[in-house]
């Protein structure tokens, strides 16, 4: 009886001690970018540290000891991208820098550091983010196609119109996944009901976008010079395309200034021009 209770309660310790537990510390870097997995211990001499990351089998990501990095062990995906803060050792912070993020970083790191008082365990778990950054949404005859690229974690695609309609917005986004374990998303429907603007949203883990499709059908002007207004919205545009005929680009203003990471954002194609 108590032995088939503590082959459950093993079982069940064993099952959290390897996957993410509640008090470990978080830690979230977005794709290519650097980050600092935090790690703290009594300062002592004779320093060992070792970083692990944890998975079905144990990786080694960094280790120092005899006053050196010692990476004759460390798995060839960390080669080269990290490094430990050697003026602060002796202070007690084994902090771990990663640099060139990849979605394979992504899981639970253990610190294991030891002098000649002690020994200490702690862990991190580091969720990588790869942002929606650009959403385009194109029409060919009355098929609406709406895509982004590069996204982690896995990505929802959602259409909308406005006014609000009950047309059916038909969802079966194609996801892919690329070598570098990102997601590409598109979707597509017919444009059943013409005076309708179309909307199409993505999301993931830290942030949206949207990206809407204006037709402008009503064009004031003179032989030499036309006005076509495209006017928006709430909330402000982050980014605009004029595409005459649905294809040929006419007018795209430099993006590079658009918050790379804002929470909300919104793309338009103006369509239709003379
Ligand atoms: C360790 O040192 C680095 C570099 O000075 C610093 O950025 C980091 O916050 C420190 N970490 C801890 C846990 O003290
Ligand atoms: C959509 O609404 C219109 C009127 O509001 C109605 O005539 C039509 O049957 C509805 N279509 C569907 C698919 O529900
Ligand atoms: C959408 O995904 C399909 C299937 O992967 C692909 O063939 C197509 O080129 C993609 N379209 C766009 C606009 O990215
Ligand atoms: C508009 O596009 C269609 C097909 O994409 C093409 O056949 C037509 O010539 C284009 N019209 C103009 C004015 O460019």
């Amino acid at each position: 009886m108590c032995r088939g209770k503590c082959v459950v309660v093993f079982v069940v310790l064993t099952f959290l001690w390897t996957f993410n537990r509640a008090d470990d510390i978080q830690v979230s870097c977005d794709f290519m970018e650097s980050c600092i997995l935090p790690c703290r211990f009594r300062s002592g001499d004779e320093v060992v540290i070792h970083w692990i990351q944890k998975r079905t089998k144990d990786t080694q990501a960094h280790s120092y000891y005899h006053n050196q990095d010692q990476l004759g062990l460390q798995d060839q995906r960390f080669r080269g991208r990290t490094s430990l803060f050697k003026d602060q050792i002796s202070r007690g912070n084994a902090s771990l820098r990663l640099t060139g993020v990849e979605v394979q970083d992504q899981g639970r790191y253990k610190c294991y550091t030891s002098t000649i008082t002690g020994n200490k365990e702690s862990y991190i778990n580091l969720n990588v983010d790869a942002p929606v950054d650009k959403v385009d949404i194109q029409q060919v005859e009355n098929r609406i196609t709406c895509s982004s690229e590069g996204i982690f974690p896995q990505p929802e695609l959602t259409w909308s119109t406005s006014p609000p309609s009950n047309v059916s917005l038909e969802n079966n986004p194609t996801v892919q996944q690329t070598e570098q374990l990102l997601y590409n998303i598109n979707s597509s429907l017919i444009a059943s009901v013409t005076d309708l603007v179309y909307s199409c949203t993505v999301s993931t883990r830290t942030n949206k976008r949207t990206a809407t499709l204006f037709k402008l059908t009503s064009i004031s002007g003179s032989d030499t010079e036309t006005t076509i207004p495209c006017e928006s919205l709430n909330p402000p545009l982050t980014g605009l395309v004029w595409r005459f005929n649905h294809s040929q680009i006419i007018l795209k203003p430099d993006r590079s200034q658009r918050p790379l990471h804002s929470l909300r954002g919104v793309e338009a194609a103006g369509e239709e021009c003379v």
